[in-house]
């Protein structure tokens, strides 16, 4: 298994994914799902690195959020910065993290993620969302250009289904209105939310 000391890329700047500010088509992927955003108490955004997307979450809704992630580093400099005290920023390790939510948002941490250890990431979101809870998700998909070994490791739509589908339901999907101009013209990127499901469900195959 592939191996990253996250906290030193941090501390060396080695963060291409790192654009100093949210994702640009966060805005249009909260405001067409409002109502989860604002219906959620408890949000969960694993791998969050420096917490944009998790401040703008927060100007939307009066729910804790969990801003967690597995580098010391990132989350120093977003308890520094981000203004918002309703904010709880967690340096851990997601397959742990034994705390409850009914939203969880993903931005380009399950791509981190390595390959054999997906489907316990699967788990570890379905294990901490309620029955019909969410998840809602930027994911980073194709990233197999040549000489690219990852993270990001590589990813396709049927790959996702296969992976969530045996704890979650698809619910919605589509690119996002707007994306870093760094990511224009790639198509690598996908909005997703999946609704948790119960156990014994069978998803499509
Ligand atoms: C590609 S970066 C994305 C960061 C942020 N979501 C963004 O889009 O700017 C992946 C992040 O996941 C974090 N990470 C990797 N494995 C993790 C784990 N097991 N638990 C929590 N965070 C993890 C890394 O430290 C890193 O900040």
């Amino acid at each position: 298994m592939i191996s990253v000391d996250w906290n030193e890329r941090y501390k060396t700047g080695d963060t291409p994914w790192e654009k100093g500010g949210h994702h640009p088509g966060l805005p249009f992927l909260l405001e067409t799902h409002l109502d989860l955003v604002e219906r959620a108490t408890s949000v969960l955004v694993p791998g969050c690195g420096l917490g944009y997307d998790v401040d703008l979450i927060g100007e939307l809704t009066s729910s804790k959020i969990v801003g967690l992630d597995i580098a010391e580093e990132p989350i120093r400099r977003a308890k520094e910065r981000s203004p918002r005290d309703k904010t709880t920023w967690v340096v851990g390790d997601l397959f742990d993290w034994n705390g409850k939510c009914d939203l969880v948002f993903e931005h380009t941490c399950f791509c981190a993620i390595p390959v054999e250890r997906r489907q316990d990431y699967v788990s570890a979101m379905a294990s901490l969302l309620p029955l019909g809870g969410h998840l809602l998700g930027i994911f980073f998909l194709n990233p197999d250009h040549e000489g690219e070994e990852g993270p990001p490791f590589g990813v396709t739509m049927e790959e996702l289904c296969k992976s969530f589908g045996a704890e979650f339901e698809l619910v919605w999907s589509e690119p996002p209105a707007r994306t870093y101009s760094s990511r224009e013209g790639e198509g690598r990127e996908l909005c997703i939310l999946w609704k948790k499901q119960a156990t014994d469900f069978v998803a499509d195959k």
